[in-house]
């Protein structure tokens, strides 16, 4: 915290010196010796015939079809894609390089103390809800086994309850000594006349992690519908949290993604947690909006398959199509589950139960396919053949290929 990573050119030499560039290439693609050289499909386009050769003795790889190429980092940074420094830490691990360490400078230290104070208030908040629900959470509690929630489940995604009071939370920031400008920032506690009262009151609290573990945000849920407030309440944008730049879930859901080949993303938090607690875990939650060119880069360093497993209702459809724009302008290939009756996601599990959905889930179909078919019928005519046509082709020209 105190000291950052230095990066010099004699270390990069020490730890591409220790590598094989083929060993940690095979580990995501197959590689086929070839003369000197080694062979296989480039996975940073699509190919059938391979044009993508690793070079050994000059530690380097090329790709005939796409043009990429690079060394042992450059292969790191794009297929994991990630900076070039946190490719350097990774391959420094792997390597067994120690890398030297420097002061950081007085204004990164405050900036960084800033944000950690900021993290602090987010999990005394989160201890607090958790706390609450055990000691006044009773409806909440009733309202979780309602839903299925297992005492597990809760634990593990910090599951708690906001109580109905107007400043529990406040009251309990304070009295650790912390003034509430923090929380006021955060969008936990707001202010109005000298007053200090908490923003999430009477629901049930799901905190938001981002790919760190850290808690940047909360979203609250109504236990009953009540007519003038919204059913789910999100934490405002802070320093700690930009809506759109996380994908709830992916802390824990990360290595099953990579594990199982693809993620299965859907819209709300009890979907996602339905899923995970059925015992489908290679999950993600998009939370109520589409897919961001930011969470797309989040998700692809673990996979390069998606899933959409929205609403099946116009909202979900459309949502979909909103996202299939990012996901395909960034390389992925994208099926889709729309399922019968309306059923979200966490219906699905208690009306279909978990191997049904799994079944259908390595049935999804290309989105592309769905759109193309709801779109044409044997009725058009060939001017609207062509019509048709052009809106398609909108989505096809999104795809990163020659073709
Ligand atoms: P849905 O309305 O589909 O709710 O919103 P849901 O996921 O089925 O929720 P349950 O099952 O009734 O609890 C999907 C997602 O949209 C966001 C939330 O992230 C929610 O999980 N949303 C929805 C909001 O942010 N605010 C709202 O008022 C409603
Ligand atoms: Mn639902």
């Amino acid at each position: 915290f105190l000291t950052q990573v230095k990066i010099t050119q004699n270390v990069i030499e020490e730890i591409k010196s220790k590598l094989d560039i083929v060993d940690i290439a095979s580990e995501r693609i197959g590689l086929k010796k070839t003369g000197s050289n080694y062979k296989g499909c480039c996975p940073f386009h699509s190919e059938k015939t391979p044009s993508f050769i690793v070079n050994p003795d000059k530690q380097i790889f090329h790709c005939f079809g796409c043009h990429v190429g690079g060394d042992v980092i450059s292969f790191v940074e794009k297929i994991e894609n990630i900076s070039f420094y946190e490719a350097v830490v990774k391959l420094a691990e792997i390597a067994n390089v120690k890398l030297p360490t420097v002061e950081r400078s007085y204004e990164e230290k405050k900036l960084l103390d800033k944000r950690q104070e900021l993290v602090n208030i987010n999990i005394i908040a989160r201890d607090h809800f958790i706390s609450r629900i055990k000691t006044t959470g009773n409806k909440a509690q009733t309202y979780a086994k309602l839903r299925g929630l297992s005492e597990e489940t809760m634990k593990t995604f910090y599951i708690g309850y906001a109580p109905e009071e107007w400043d529990s939370l406040a009251t309990a920031i304070t009295k650790k000594g912390i003034s509430l400008g923090g929380a006021v920032s955060l969008g936990l506690v707001k202010e109005t006349n000298g007053k200090y009262y908490d923003t999430f009151r009477d629901r049930i609290m799901f905190p938001i992690l981002n790919n760190r573990g850290d808690v940047v945000a909360f979203g609250g849920r109504i236990l009953e519908p009540k007519e003038d407030s919204p059913k789910y309440i999100n934490s405002r944008e802070s320093d700690l949290y930009k809506k759109g730049e996380v994908l709830y879930g992916l802390y824990q859901t990360s290595k099953s993604i990579r594990d199982m080949g693809y993620a299965v993303v859907v819209e709300g938090y009890m979907d996602f947690i339905s899923l995970y607690q059925a015992g489908i875990r290679n999950v993600v939650a998009t939370l109520g909006t589409s897919f961001t060119d930011k969470q797309v880069g989040l998700i692809k360093r673990y996979t390069d398959r998606i899933v959409l497993f929205y609403d099946s209702d116009e909202a979900g459809i459309n949502a979909a199509k909103r996202s299939f724009v990012p996901l395909l302008e960034n390389g992925l290939k994208v099926d889709a589950l729309f399922l019968e009756d309306e059923m979200d996601p966490d219906d699905a599990v208690i009306k279909l139960g978990k191997e049904e959905l799994e079944s259908r889930l390595k049935k999804a179909k290309p989105l592309m396919g769905k759109i193309i078919s709801d779109k044409f019928s044997v009725e058009h005519r060939i001017d609207e053949v062509a019509k048709i046509t052009k809106e398609i082709l909108g989505y096809i020209a999104l795809i990163p290929d020659n073709v």
